[in-house]
């Protein structure tokens, strides 16, 4: 059944984003405020035990795809213990990570079958990757990928472009996946708290692929058939093992298929990644009430696109989206 999670425009939430904690092992600046955030009180985060409760909730409303984000995922303590318990319910489960921590728990992503890893990287260049993340990770990270793809592992790596830092990067990356079977992702930058977004700081979809089109001969450019539910608009170049995609989230939504809800570390539903108004399941949970009225009042109050931003001229308005979190606390 799949009734409470279906919203006022027919959508179907079936994949379920779970924060598992706020903090991260880099800073990048896109994402996390310079001066940092407010973390919640750890007793206010949800323990191991509660983000199996609450999911086992959601899965058994018709939920079938949960992806562990964070902050950073692979820093919580109890990572193996929170994943062992999710791999008892009937999903597919995914992470998106940073990949510093990859090495440390190859093993358990193996033996929990967590076979799906979003990398975000966001340049091939060491010293840049010191600017954007404030840290020197970059060889690990590299090194990380390799393991991943050593051991089988489906990779896509996500890229947020930002004009004027990596914009002249987008060949080399569609380049390496001549040679790695990886997913490249170049995400459009979006406005967070403190993220100091700016429209002209933004790359477009289109400029994006104007490029492209002069880079490529136009005959090895070769589209992809949309996946279901789908964030990325995909492409790839003719006999290259690999494929790159767009996710435009602010010049060309994909809120018609939107299939996905967000539960923050503080056990919070998020009905979308621009929505300020949450809804708190975990302190119901911990009165003993039922969330299920909570998920449902939730989903139906769903806005058609990007949380009511149906333009691009509301989300250039930054009072529209002050007071939502910083992405560091939403985890994508
Ligand atoms: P797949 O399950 O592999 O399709 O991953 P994903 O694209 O859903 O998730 P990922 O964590 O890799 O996120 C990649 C980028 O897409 C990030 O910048 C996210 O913020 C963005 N993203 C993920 N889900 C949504 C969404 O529901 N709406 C919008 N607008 N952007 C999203
Ligand atoms: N705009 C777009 N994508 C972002 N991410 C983090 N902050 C932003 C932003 N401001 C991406 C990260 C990560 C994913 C979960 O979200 O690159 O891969
Ligand atoms: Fe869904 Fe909101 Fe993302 Fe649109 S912006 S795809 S409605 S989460």
């Amino acid at each position: 059944s799949n009734t409470i999670l279906t919203d006022g425009f027919g959508r179907k939430h079936n994949y379920l984003r779970i924060s598992l904690l706020e903090k991260c092992n880099l800073r990048c600046t896109y994402c996390m405020p310079a001066d940092g955030i407010a973390l919640s009180p750890k007793a206010s985060l949800m323990t191991a035990e509660e983000i199996f409760a609450i999911a086992q909730t959601f899965v058994k409303n018709g939920v079938d795809k949960i992806r562990l984000t964070g902050g950073e995922p692979l820093l919580r303590k109890d990572f193996p213990e929170i994943v062992s318990k999710l791999s008892e319910l009937e999903i597919s489960l995914s992470i998106t990570t940073n990949g510093i921590l990859i090495d440390r728990h190859i093993e358990t992503l193996k033996q929990f079958k967590v076979k799906k890893i979003n990398l975000s990287l966001d340049t091939l260049i060491s010293s840049k990757f010191h600017s954007i993340t404030l840290r020197n990770q970059f060889e690990k990270v590299i090194d990380n990928l390799h393991l991943l793809l050593n051991h089988d592992f489906d990779v896509k790596v996500n890229v947020v472009l930002i004009k004027g830092f990596n914009d002249n990067e987008i060949v080399d990356f569609i380049k390496l996946t001549q040679f790695l079977p990886i997913s490249v992702r170049f995400i459009e930058f979006m406005p967070f708290a403190g993220n100091e977004w700016d429209r002209s700081k933004m790359v477009s979809q289109k400029e994006i692929l104007d490029l492209v089109e002069t880079q490529f001969p136009l005959e090895v450019i070769q589209k992809l058939e949309n996946e279901k539910n789908f964030t990325s608009r995909n492409y790839k170049i003719k006999d290259f093992q690999g494929n790159f995609g767009i996710i435009s989230s602010i010049t060309n939504p994909f809120c018609d298929s939107c299939n996905r809800i967000r539960l923050t570390a503080n056990g919070k539903i998020k009905n979308c990644l621009f929505s300020n108004s949450e809804t708190d399941l975990l302190t119901a949970f911990r009165n003993g009430e039922s969330i299920t009225d909570l998920i449902s009042n939730s989903i139906q109050n769903k806005k058609k696109v990007r949380a009511g931003m149906s333009t691009v001229n509301e989300i250039n308005d930054p009072t529209l989206h002050f007071d939502n979190r910083s992405m560091i606390a939403i985890g994508g």
